[in-house]
């Protein structure tokens, strides 16, 4: 496996595969890799002959007081996680790389700025007020750094892989964004970096966001239609735990994430909740599975 920390090197190999006609999938991660990172790494492994994971806690996506600082930085483990996994090339730029140095924070350094308008402005958009602003940004970055076939992004960022997908292809942007179903602990509880900073009786807590998403799966599934109903019963088993503070609890449209009345045929429960200093998101799909087809490069 090659690493690299900067772009024109990474080019020039990259280069090499693409003029023998190879296809290329980009894994984009924010590092502390597990096991919901590799379930992207080997997807992208069956479907394209080479896989490039960049890990970059990209500072433009955290707003102000937010856990930019303390956010888990492993790269000697990740590197190692990804040599064994047989991933090609690892990059991993410096914040400098990304945004060449100059006066003010990363953000102030970016004249330029990807807005993926009306997706963004509930759920995580409206807890973290230009987040997808700097997802789509980085994401648009990495994408013209890498010029990757194909993307990998989990289903558990659902809102995140919406707005990727509707980027690329309002943008026209040569590549397919393909989805990963979510990969879980034993009980339930989503892969997440930010895991590593629960406490036992935090974890143990946390629980509670997916056995709430699965309250609101048995509900659909037994016939119920009523978004209000299903919000109700997530709301039951989240306030059960003195520890956990909901953000949101709502059921929504699949695709454009509008909030729902009656549910038809499809929606999904999505969830975020606090536990201590530590954020949990975690959701379900209703009466759909995850289009995992790569959506055509247009
Ligand atoms: P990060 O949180 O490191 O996640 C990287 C990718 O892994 C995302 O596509 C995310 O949805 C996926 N992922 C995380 N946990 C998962 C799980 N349990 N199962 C399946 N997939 C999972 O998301 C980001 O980084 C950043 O916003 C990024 C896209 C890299 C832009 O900075």
């Amino acid at each position: 496996m090659r690493t690299f920390h900067h772009i024109p090197e990474l080019r020039t190999h990259l280069r090499a595969a693409r003029d023998e006609g190879l296809a290329v999938g980009l894994v984009p991660t924010m590092g502390a890799l597990h096991a919901g990172h590799l379930a992207l790494i080997e997807r992208s492994q069956t479907e394209c002959d080479r896989t490039v994971v960049s890990i970059f806690v990209n500072p433009t996506q955290f707003g102000p007081g937010e856990d930019l600082e303390r956010y888990p930085r492993d790269l000697a483990g990740d590197s190692r996680a990804c040599q064994e996994a047989g991933v090609d090339a690892l990059f991993a730029p410096s914040t400098e790389e990304m945004y060449p140095a100059g006066p003010g924070d990363a953000a102030a350094r970016t004249l330029t700025r990807v807005c993926v308008s009306g997706l963004t402005e509930r759920y995580e958009g409206a807890v973290r007020p230009g987040h997808f602003e700097g997802v789509a940004t980085v994401c648009a970055k990495l994408f013209q750094i890498v010029q990757p076939n194909r993307a990998y992004f989990g289903q558990k960022d659902y809102q995140q892989l919406l707005v990727v997908q509707r980027m690329v292809a309002d943008l026209n942007m040569p590549l397919a964004v393909v989805p990963v179903p979510t990969v879980r602990e034993p009980d339930g509880l989503a892969l997440s970096s930010r895991n590593a900073y629960l406490t036992p009786e935090e974890r143990a807590a946390g629980t509670a966001l997916y056995r709430a998403l699965q309250e609101a799966a048995r509900l659909f599934g037994g016939g119920e239609r009523s978004a209000e109903e299903l919000k109700r019963s997530m709301h039951a088993i989240l306030g059960a735990e003195p520890e956990v503070a909901v953000d949101y609890a709502e059921v929504a449209d699949i695709h454009r994430l509008s909030p729902l009345d009656t549910i038809g045929d499809e929606a999904i429960a999505l969830g975020a909740i606090r536990v201590g200093q530590t954020r949990l998101l975690d959701n379900v799909l209703l009466g759909a599975t995850l289009n995992q087809h790569p959506r055509r490069a247009n």
